[in-house]
């Protein structure tokens, strides 16, 4: 991995391009309200889709800010360059990403009130949605063969480390009902099911027609038309997406298409082992 590209902060690896350690020390001091909601996500669990819904579910189901802002800007990412250009401009509630393990997460967020939705998706298709990432990304290493690319997903040697450790350590929180557990898969089945219980936990009542509203906003087909969120607005030297779109599929189960049954008994068993003892489920057979 040629190191110009990453940084490594507290033992995982960054990309330099949207990281540095003056975003990562802003990060470690930023200042988390109570109104604040962050949507959690290991990096292709549907982060840009939260990037979508949270302002839409907190304004009601106004498109104004996902039509007119760009996703990195309208819900930034806490460890990311941008925030500390735009923190001023937002208004409360606001709503975060990230991409850190809970362990990483600043002291003002365990002494606030700030919300969490943690989003989770199948790691069969995380790595493969990452993979095509990795190749249209060209700030970032090229993946090499899908096999190679696997190894180093299993090994952690990706951004943001391991699967597993990022999955544990949000699934073991002390948190309670200030944290809300939804799958990709689960907004896939039934976004508008999805919407209801987002907006529920965030305590807005909203109208079953404000829902259908927001559900065909942030629907693929919608969100890869929007160029506030297709990341068409990203030169092609950064992302290329004549390679691959960053808006590729938005489907559950195109592992399917990748994998071998070497490769799928492999993946199985090194995610099953790790997880060994935990107390929670997956709701997936792995
Ligand atoms: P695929 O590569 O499998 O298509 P992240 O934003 O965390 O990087 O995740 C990117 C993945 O979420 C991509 O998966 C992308 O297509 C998918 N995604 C984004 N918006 C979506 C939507 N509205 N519906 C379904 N999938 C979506």
């Amino acid at each position: 991995m040629s190191s110009e590209a990453y940084i490594q902060y507290r033992g995982i690896l960054l990309p330099l391009l949207a990281h540095s350690r003056e975003s990562l020390e802003y990060a470690e001091k930023f200042s988390v309200e109570d109104s604040d909601v962050f949507a959690v996500t290991y990096p292709k669990s549907g982060t840009i889709w939260m990037q979508e819904i949270l302002p839409l579910v907190l304004n009601g189901g106004d498109p104004t800010p996902v039509q007119t802002i760009p996703n990195w800007d309208r819900v930034p990412w806490l460890e990311e360059k941008r925030l500390a250009l735009v923190v001023d401009k937002m208004e409360s509630p606001r709503g975060l990403v990230t991409h850190f393990p809970y362990y990483l997460m600043p002291p003002s967020f365990h002494t606030s009130k700030a919300k969490v939705i943690y989003v989770m998706r199948n790691p069969k298709d995380i790595v493969v949605s990452s993979y095509y990432f990795h190749k249209m990304a060209e700030f970032l290493d090229k993946p090499g063969t899908f096999d190679e690319f696997m190894e180093k997903f299993l090994e952690g040697k990706v951004l943001f480390g391991k699967w597993t450790d990022h999955v544990k350590s949000w699934r073991s929180t002390d948190l309670g009902d200030r944290i809300m557990y939804i799958t990709y898969e689960e907004m896939v089945q039934d976004l508008p099911a999805a919407l209801r219980r987002i907006s529920d936990f965030l305590g807005r009542n909203l109208s079953e027609e404000a829902i259908q509203k927001i559900a065909e906003h942030c629907s693929f087909a919608t969100m890869k038309r929007n160029s506030m969120s297709n990341f068409s607005l990203v030169p092609k030297v950064y992302m290329n997406s004549d390679t691959s779109p960053f808006l590729r599929k938005g489907i559950v189960g195109d592992w399917k298409n990748h994998f071998s049954p070497e490769q799928l008994a492999r993946f199985s068993s090194v995610i099953r082992k790790e997880l060994e003892g935990e107390n929670f489920s997956l709701p997936w057979s792995l």
